[in-house]
């Protein structure tokens, strides 16, 4: 019988997060559209589809799941299929998502206000950006025909999602706590030099180029809407992450 459900199981943080809780004795329930063989049940989120019977019997669910799109309607879903009762709900966010006015952000903060009203005793831990998505928005570029890498004129705090799973899987332990501190990276970097350091140790020879955008999604960013210097977690670096793909 399993007793914790994660949602977005399959994800970069779920997956972390799935080996964590198995490795502290945890029996857990993957949900997926493309579910493997073994623990993982199907189900989608954006039609209801399966979404009932994975919910049953569990005491905890990870909601990690998340799309470009959809994402208001999915967390609605997912709690009324878990229904009124003690099941603990732990729900992950961004740091900034109720300051920054990018849709997805928009969206976020809307799923925490629909699980902070829900009834339901719930845990909502909000994180900066994960090393991998810095590394995506870089390497991405990689084709473009100039040599040269843009960064936005602002700031990151990337952290590790080894270290955001580690903060998760107490949240099952303490109980339902609302909204906990915050965790950010362990430092706070200029995209600039986060890029010239991925260029450094990829090999690559291209210019970091720094750019300023207009507009208010912008304006948040260059603020440092997104960081939580307050809660720099002393855990992996972008130079330790890209140490180990490179
Ligand atoms: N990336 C960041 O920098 C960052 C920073 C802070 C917080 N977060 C938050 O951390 C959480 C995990 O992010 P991530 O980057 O690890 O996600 P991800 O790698 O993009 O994974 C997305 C997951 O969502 C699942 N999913 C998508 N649509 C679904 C649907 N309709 N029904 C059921 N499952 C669906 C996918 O499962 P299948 O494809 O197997 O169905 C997949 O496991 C999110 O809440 C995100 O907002 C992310």
């Amino acid at each position: 019988m399993s007793d914790v459900l994660v949602t977005g199981g399959t994800g970069n943080l779920g997956r972390v997060v799935c080996d964590k809780l198995r490795e502290s004795g945890h029996e857990v329930r993957v949900l997926s559209r493309r579910p493997q063989p073994g623990q993982s049940v199907r189900g989608d989120l954006r039609t209801g589809e399966g979404i009932p019977a994975a919910v049953e019997g569990i005491r905890t669910v990870f909601h990690l799941a998340t799309a470009p799109r959809g994402d208001v309607e999915a967390t609605s879903r997912l709690i009324a299929a878990i229904g009124p009762g003690d099941t603990h709900l732990v729900f992950t966010s961004v740091v900034g998502v109720d300051q920054i006015p990018l849709a997805y952000y928009t969206a976020k903060a809307e799923c925490e206000r629909l699980i902070e009203t829900s009834g339901l005793p719930f845990t909502i831990q909000r994180a900066t950006q994960f090393h991998s998505l810095l590394l995506r928005g870089f390497h991405l570029q990689r084709r473009i025909p100039v040599p040269m890498v843009f960064a936005p004129n602002c700031d990151f705090q990337p952290i590790d999602v080894h270290d955001v799973a580690d903060r998760l899987v107490e949240h099952v332990d303490a109980g339902p706590r609302e909204r906990v501190p915050d965790i950010g990276g362990p430092e706070v970097r200029s995209a600039r030099s986060l890029a010239q350091s991925y260029l450094t140790v990829s090999g690559r020879h291209r210019r970091v180029v720094g750019v300023a955008l207009p507009g208010r999604i912008y304006s948040a960013f260059h603020a440092g809407a997104h960081l939580t210097p307050d809660h720099a977690h002393a855990g992996l670096t972008f130079e330790d992450f890209l140490a180990e793909r490179f």
